[in-house]
């Protein structure tokens, strides 16, 4: 049987758009278009949401041609339209919905609300096939949290951050110390040649039992320790500035590897998968990858950050279970994976997550 489903992305500062289709078993990406609005926000150290609602308004038309010129697939060979719903950034996500909708009715197809953390925790099971139930580290500048795989629909939240998500905290690491943005990367490769025993940074909350996080005192402790070095010597060395990128980078490797440890500990599943921007570290990577003999999963990076292909996929197995959505298809900002799990103090920079 073969199914074919768009998908429609805008939660946060990407818009996006995706065509999967199934033949079988088989599942493939026939297109996975993004457009990012990094430079728009770049000037502001944050996204701003009035302008990443309207940039989403403007650019989804574009990138849903996109991914239908890529994918080779006309519209009317589409059998049903997977949008965000929630939760993110309330203009972008009533963006995304409502232009779902106009798609869904003039091409007379159903529509599937889905909850963008749901199309993150179920890339795994696309990319490497892994099966029910698996433990999921979300790990970006908008989420963190430790999640359980039961099924399609199934999720338990075991912990998460109660304050900043780690991407934000690397983010704000290297606007301290004056290297360019998106912190992550340029923090990971400053890194490389610094001394990450030289410092001494906390590992917050490892002393506490449970697989909560939290990465804003470990944010605090790398300005604490800069403002020092300035007033010591005047400015900061380039070896400074590697020394605590490494020592910054190998606190938040460590307090992420113990919680998964103790995450694994509690919820007897048969994998581990890790997903989101900060995924793309290396370092995190490969100590994540240490702390279990199970099956280890990271998807490439371009389905580990915000894109559609996932919202399709998420779409398709809701769809396939027998769930579709009609006109009154509500755009949610707060959306909770797990609705038995107790509220998240932390939101994080990219807006509220549940
Ligand atoms: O998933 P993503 O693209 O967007 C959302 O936050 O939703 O994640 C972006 C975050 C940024 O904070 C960025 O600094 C971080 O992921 N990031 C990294 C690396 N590459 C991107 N963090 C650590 N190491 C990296 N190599
Ligand atoms: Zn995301």
């Amino acid at each position: 049987m073969s199914l074919t489903i768009l998908g429609i992305e805008s939660s946060c500062d990407d818009t996006a758009a995706a065509i999967l289709r199934r033949d079988g078993a088989r599942v493939a990406i026939l297109s996975n278009a993004v457009s990012s609005q990094t430079d728009l926000h770049a000037a502001f150290g944050g996204v701003v949401p009035e302008l990443a609602a309207r940039a989403h308004a403007e650019m989804l038309d574009v990138v849903v041609e996109q991914a239908v010129a890529e994918a080779g697939v006309p519209l009317a060979e589409i059998d049903a339209i997977a949008v965000t719903a929630g939760p993110g950034l309330i203009g972008g996500v009533l963006s995304g919905v409502m232009a779902a909708k106009g798609l869904a009715m003039g091409l007379g197809k159903p529509l599937i609300g889905v909850n963008h953390l749901a199309g993150h925790a179920l890339t795994p099971h696309l990319t490497d096939d892994l099966s029910f139930p698996y433990l999921l580290l979300l790990v970006s500048g908008g989420h963190c949290q430790f999640l359980r795989v039961d099924g399609v629909e199934a999720f338990v939240r075991l912990g998460g951050t109660i304050d900043d998500a780690p991407g934000e905290a690397f983010d704000k690491v290297a606007r301290l110390l004056g290297l360019p943005q998106p912190g992550g990367p340029s923090v990971e490769q400053a890194a490389r040649d610094g001394d990450a025993k030289r410092f001494q940074l906390p590992r917050p909350l490892l002393d506490r039992p449970g697989c909560d996080l939290s990465f804003s005192g470990l944010k605090t402790a790398v300005l604490r320790v800069r403002d020092g070095l300035i007033a010591d010597q005047g400015g900061l060395a380039e070896q400074d500035r590697a020394d605590l990128c490494a020592g910054f980078q190998k606190a938040v490797a460590d307090v992420l590897a113990e919680k998964s440890r103790r995450a694994l500990a509690v919820s007897d599943v048969t994998a581990f998968a890790v997903a989101g921007g900060v995924a793309a570290n290396r370092t995190l990577r490969a100590r994540l990858q240490s702390v279990t003999d199970l099956p280890f999963a990271a998807p490439p990076l371009a389905l580990c950050t915000d894109n559609a292909a996932m919202i399709a996929y998420a779409g398709m197995l809701a769809f396939e279970g027998g769930r579709s959505d009609d006109m009154t298809l509500a755009a949610r900002p707060r959306w909770p994976l797990d609705a038995d799990a107790a509220p998240m103090i932390g939101s994080g920079k990219k807006g509220a997550k549940a």
